[in-house]
């Protein structure tokens, strides 16, 4: 990433909300750009989330952050894109305790035509758009569908909070810190149906088999505490993930601007050519490595053994659903 004097001007949408509360913070802390890069925020809320959203304004200029170099608060679509650089889509509903997040589809699914559009006419030339607000995977294709003239490959779905899931668990079971799990992929949806891909793992620089061999617990218990996980926090807090999510935000974005090294990746959503068995066209989780000059591509050559297929098609399944259910409520082509 090359540092610019001129700030790089970030909209998050649902900006006084809980993730926003966390997220907001951190970027203008420079955790997300760097302790050299100026940044600027446009916070984005509905009329109903402005007074809270001062109070957020308020405390942004009380933390005294000497990279933040500009604040907008506005409830209005064109003046909160306006020249943004990155647009990080967390406001919409979240689920309650017994929904599945495609449940929230029609809710917030329609959020994501008018900021599409708003995005294409008011954002920066290079603008990069990450969606967290669920279901992040539809949510994101609805959005890119509607910004006429953006590429595609600049849309994100967020999947890093399980990939960081898995790798706690991973990290849990073979006991070793969870900074020695690397290159856990992912695959498919944001949701239950969601394939964390442990065949290809590593710990410490060597193949994860070496540390886990109980097959039963990686293919049962494993997949299902990830694929969970989010239901669970649901439970436990009464509302749904917060800090976690704010924190897999902030390194999506700081793994998207920066470059990947050679032997890593990460796991986010983007739009599918075909890669691994996956549809074209739906926006699906995937291994990344960055190029940190705006550009990315998919990693190549991992193993999908005849276990994985099966748990990736059942995503992609699920994701064809989901687009086919949006496309009818929108009345519009996905
Ligand atoms: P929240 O209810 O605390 O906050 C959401 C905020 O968005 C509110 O302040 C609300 O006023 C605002 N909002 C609603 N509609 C809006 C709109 N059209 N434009 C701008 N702002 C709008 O919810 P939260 O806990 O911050 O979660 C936000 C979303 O993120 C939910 O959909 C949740 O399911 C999702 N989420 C995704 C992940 C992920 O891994 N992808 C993780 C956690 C949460
Ligand atoms: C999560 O994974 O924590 C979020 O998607 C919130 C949810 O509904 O589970």
């Amino acid at each position: 990433m090359v540092i610019s004097n001129t700030p790089i001007r970030v909209a998050v949408t649902g900006a006084a909300g809980n993730i926003g509360y966390s997220l907001v913070f951190r970027i203008a802390a420079g955790e997300v750009f760097g302790p050299d890069q100026p940044v600027a925020l446009n916070l984005i809320e509905i009329p109903q989330g402005m007074e809270k959203l001062q109070g957020v304004v308020m405390e942004l200029q009380d933390s005294a952050f000497p990279l933040l170099k500009d604040i907008v608060a506005t409830d209005d679509l064109n003046t909160g894109f306006k020249d943004a650089n990155w647009a990080l889509l967390v406001g919409s509903v979240p689920r309650k305790d017994g929904m599945e997040r495609k449940d929230l589809l029609g809710i917030n699914g329609k959020i994501f035509t008018g900021q599409g559009r708003a995005i294409a006419a008011n954002a920066a030339k290079n603008v990069r758009v990450l969606v967290v607000g669920n279901p992040c995977n539809t949510n994101a294709l609805i959005a890119l569908r509607h910004a006429t003239g953006i590429p595609e490959d600049r849309f994100f779905a967020m999947t890093r909070l399980d990939e960081n899931r898995a790798k706690a668990q991973l990290a849990a079971k073979a006991g070793v810190h969870v900074s020695e799990v690397k290159n856990v992929t992912i695959f498919g949806n944001h949701s239950s149906t969601q394939f964390p891909d442990f065949y290809n793992a590593q710990i410490k620089g060597k193949p994860l088999s070496d540390f886990i061999t109980d097959e039963a617990w990686l293919q049962g218990e494993f997949i299902e505490t990830v694929q969970k996980r989010g239901a669970a926090i649901i439970k436990a807090r009464g509302s749904s993930s917060a800090a976690s999510a704010a924190n897999a935000a902030v390194e999506t974005v700081r793994l998207l601007a920066h470059r990947s090294p050679a032997d890593e990746w990460f796991s986010v959503g983007v739009v599918s050519t075909g890669e691994y068995g996956t549809t074209p066209g739906l926006v699906t989780g995937l291994p990344i490595r960055s190029t940190g000059r705006g550009t990315w591509r998919v990693v190549e050559g991992l193993s999908i053994p005849e276990f994985a297929r099966a748990k990736i098609d059942a995503s992609i399944k699920e994701l064809t659903e989901e687009r086919d259910t949006a496309a009818e409520a929108l009345g519009a082509k996905l």
